[in-house]
């Protein structure tokens, strides 16, 4: 496993943020969520550092999904970074903290009544438009309320990013947003800007995600500016903003190449300046909206070993006190990932083993034939780089509690999220009063 941030081997044990992970057990319990804050604050800085232009403004929208919490959006907050949310359970956890209303804008292909209402009343930054439809819902919201919102409207592109196929989002087939090559789209954005109750800024699009292809990026940033002019010469209109989406690749193991964000966001830049010089063409605002590239490596689970086991097929097994239900993406996704013992860090790594959860599911493994040192009961396990879409995608399947979230930082750690209570389990449960 790479040593990923500030983790450092002290004397055979595994230290995250100053603490060791020993420490962090005893007084967290496992599964225990833990966040380097100090890493997460350097990608959000080699973002801010490597996106920035001298021909337009930049905004940064840290994609919630990825992990949301209030105390991530203090994060966010603080750094001065925007934050988008996708419903309206995401929106509520957003607008519960002190975070600016005016720096959240609100995704999702089919947003409800109740979650427009939520952003024109609280006055939200923008409303990224899906379709035509939508169009006409956040309008007839405004009009009741008396109030104008900011509108983008989501297009397909056509750009077919390599990625994982369930994470791909701008084929020609995918839900998300309209097709630059819909013969009406023109009447589409027509009629979007002539509702008086919406601001429409630009246009918005967001190819996929762990996408390591540079060229896609660059290909969409084309894309997007070529249409953009397009657009704005045939209503004769002023468009002053594009977003291009989030989706930056993040190594999570060997197999990945380690990116360097800032160097990415510099190569954004200057595809972005030059696709803009190229076609003489003028955008006040460029938007980005990275999730995984900020909290993906910043976060680790850690697990205790419950039991060990050797089948009769010769698979041998270590048994975590967690698994699919606070990590889906390896039974989804196929997703790799790095392991060690994290209490064990100066043992030769000799066993090939698979880590398995406790779910009631022979896919409830979280990584297939790894080299492990030789562990037993009560050992810690640690999995590095899931601090992105673990948490936010985390369910209570077989009831299982969702574990708590930890940031570490400089010898301190700060409790996020506590972690469930058998109550909370049940606490939206009713028994039947007749039976
Ligand atoms: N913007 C939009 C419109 C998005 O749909 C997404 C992710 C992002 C930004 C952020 O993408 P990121 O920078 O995090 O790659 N559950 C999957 C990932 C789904 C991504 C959904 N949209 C996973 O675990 O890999």
């Amino acid at each position: 496993m790479k040593y990923l941030g500030s983790m450092k081997n002290k004397d055979g044990v595994l230290e995250i943020g100053g603490i060791l992970v020993t420490q962090l057990k005893k007084e967290f319990g496992t599964p225990l969520y833990i966040y380097d804050l100090d890493l997460m604050e350097k990608k959000i800085k080699a973002i801010k550092e490597g996106f920035i232009s001298e021909k337009f403004k930049t905004t940064i929208v840290y994609a919630s999904k990825a992990y949301l919490s209030k105390g991530m959006v203090q994060i966010i907050d603080k750094f001065g970074l925007d934050i988008d949310a996708v419903s309206a359970g995401e929106l509520h956890t957003i607008l519960s903290t002190k975070i600016d209303a005016k720096k959240i804008h609100m995704h999702g292909n089919n947003k409800s009544l109740e979650e427009i209402e939520l952003c024109v009343k609280n006055n939200i930054g923008s409303i990224i438009l899906d379709n035509r439809f939508e169009a006409e819902k956040v309008a007839k919201i405004c009009k009741i309320f008396d109030k104008k919102i900011n509108v983008m409207l989501r297009l397909n592109i056509g750009i077919d990013a390599h990625t994982h196929e369930y994470i791909k989002t701008a084929k020609h087939t995918s839900k998300f947003g309209e097709s630059i090559f819909d013969k009406d789209i023109i009447k589409i954005v027509k009629e979007i800007i002539e509702k008086e109750e919406l601001n429409f800024l630009g246009f918005h699009c967001h190819i996929g995600s762990q996408i390591f292809d540079e060229l896609a990026f660059c290909e969409g940033i084309k894309t997007m500016v070529k249409f953009t002019k397009e657009i704005s010469q045939n209503l004769n209109i002023n468009i002053p903003e594009i977003n291009i989406g989030g989706g930056f690749g993040v190594r999570y193991t060997d197999d990945d190449t380690d990116v360097d964000l800032k160097k990415l966001m510099k190569k954004i830049i200057t595809s972005l300046e030059e696709t803009l010089e190229t076609e003489n063409f003028k955008i006040e605002n460029v938007s980005i909206e990275p999730g995984r590239s900020i909290v993906a490596q910043a976060g680790s689970t850690l697990y205790s070993v419950g039991g060990l086991k050797k089948t009769f097929g010769g698979e041998k097994y270590i048994f975590i006190d967690g698994g699919m239900t606070d990590n889906i993406r390896p039974a989804l996704y196929n997703a790799k990932y790095e392991s060690i013992v994290a209490n064990k860090l100066n043992n030769e790594k000799k066993e090939c083993v698979t880590l398995a959860g406790k779910c009631c599911e022979s896919g409830d493994i979280i990584i297939k034939d790894t080299k492990l040192s030789k562990c037993d009961e009560g050992d810690l396990i640690i999995v590095s780089c899931t601090g992105a879409y673990g948490h936010s995608m985390s369910s209570n399947y077989n009831k299982a509690l969702k574990p708590p979230v930890v940031f570490v930082k400089n010898g301190k750690s700060y409790l996020i999220s506590k972690r469930e209570t058998y109550e909370d389990l049940i606490k939206n449960d009713l028994l039947l009063e007749d039976i």
